[in-house]
């Protein structure tokens, strides 16, 4: 039996199970730079039916930021007030009707950080002023991301308790849409990752420093939406700067066990984007050997991403004990059924819709093992 296509619990130790999803398989969150204001749009309602029916069991929306200056671009999602609560719950609801019953969708609460106030990558990505609808950046210390630009504003300690209320109160409007699960954004050089590492953060006070003090704000705004959060709860890391002097995989699994003393449910594990100086290898698998070790230090469920593309290495990861679950990025925008063609590979079962079965002959059908008809 696959291992990709096997359930998988979220049950933390002594308490009741949180949420079971019906394989490990889950698309990566990616941002797309389509929202007005904040506003989830039409296109958000086609790009999550989309994903919703491509196999995965859990779909985690975009970076969303807390904050209108939490964004990365002025295109980027937001979950700050009603107007885009309800502009994001009409769209999710939406898209889930069209989509089969058991697929889950996790949120990626987000605060850019320095790297607020950008360009969308195909206009160039640069940071933008407020002519062109950006806005001054804030960040754990007034270092800009690459030399010559703008520098962000060191935030104060004022700014920290408004950040940490903000993703707390961005999380009770997540929970009120019917969201299953939220991500904390602590990877690719965004606030909470700033916050981490020793390059973004020079700061002299008590959330800078030493490790313990890096890790002092994120753990901070991890505890502020867990007494807000009962369900799934969860954090996305950046495993290493990939510099001289940044963030190392041995502290970030050091952050990943405080987070399980927090009653952290999973870490999903990347890397980069902190420094513009980075080298990361781009080949295949290149973040797992991160996943392998920060689960074996913290205990922690763990989500393995990055360049992983072929059924069979998604399928290797889980039996060698690697990570705990998968997930694809740029796979899903190639291949909006790369689960349908996993399932059918590797002996597993999707729901799929009926109008589609018969992308397969009937003798192959057997994939849809999971089909539930009804509400639509
Ligand atoms: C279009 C696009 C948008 C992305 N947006 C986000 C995002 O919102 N949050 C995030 O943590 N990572 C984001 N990423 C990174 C992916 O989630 C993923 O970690 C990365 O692409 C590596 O996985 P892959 O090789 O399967 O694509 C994005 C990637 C792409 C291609």
């Amino acid at each position: 039996m696959s291992h990709l296509f096997q359930p998988y619990t979220f049950s933390p130790e002594g308490k009741t199970p949180r949420l079971q999803l019906d394989n490990r398989l889950i698309v990566a969150p990616m941002c797309q730079y389509s929202a007005e204001h904040g506003l989830a749009s039409d296109w958000h309602l086609s790009h999550w039916t989309n994903l919703l029916n491509s196999g995965a069991s859990m779909l985690i929306i975009e970076a969303t930021g807390v904050t209108p200056e939490g964004r990365i671009t002025p295109g980027c999602l937001g979950l700050w007030d009603s107007k885009s609560e309800d502009a994001l719950g009409h769209a999710l609801a939406r898209a889930r009707k069209l989509a089969p019953d058991n697929v889950k969708v996790c949120i990626q609460l987000a605060h850019a950080g320095r790297k607020g106030s950008s360009a969308a990558p195909w206009q160039g990505g640069q940071l933008i002023g407020p002519d062109q609808g950006g806005w001054r950046p804030i960040g754990p210390s007034a270092i800009p991301q690459i030399p010559g630009e703008d520098t962000p504003r060191e935030m104060n300690l004022q700014d920290l308790q408004n950040v940490r209320e903000a993703f707390a109160n961005a999380a009770k409007r997540a929970l009120r849409i019917g969201v299953d699960a939220i991500e904390l954004h602590a990877a690719h050089g965004y606030l909470l990752h700033e916050f981490l590492s020793p390059i973004a953060n020079q700061r002299s006070d008590a959330y800078g420093g030493s490790l313990e003090n890096r890790m002092r704000f994120p753990l901070e705004v991890f505890e502020a939406v867990r007494q807000v959060t009962p369900g799934v709860l969860g954090v996305r890391v950046s495993a290493s700067d990939w510099v001289d002097n940044g963030l190392t995989p041995e502290e970030v699994a050091v952050f990943a066990q405080q987070l399980k003393r927090h009653d952290c449910d999973y870490i999903h594990v990347s890397s980069g984007g902190v420094s513009s100086n980075q080298a990361i290898p781009n080949e295949p698998l290149y973040q797992v050997a991160f996943a392998k070790l920060i689960k074996n230090e913290s205990k922690l469920p763990t989500i393995a991403v990055g360049l992983i593309t072929e059924p069979a290495q998604a399928e290797s990861i889980l039996a060698n004990g690697d990570a705990d679950m998968i997930a694809l990025a740029r796979a899903f925008l190639f291949n909006p059924r790369w689960g349908w063609h996993a399932a059918a590979e590797l002996g597993g079962t999707v729901q799929g819709n009926e109008r589609y079965w018969r992308c397969l002959p009937s003798s192959a059908r057997g994939i849809f093992g999971g089909i539930s008809i009804g509400k639509r």
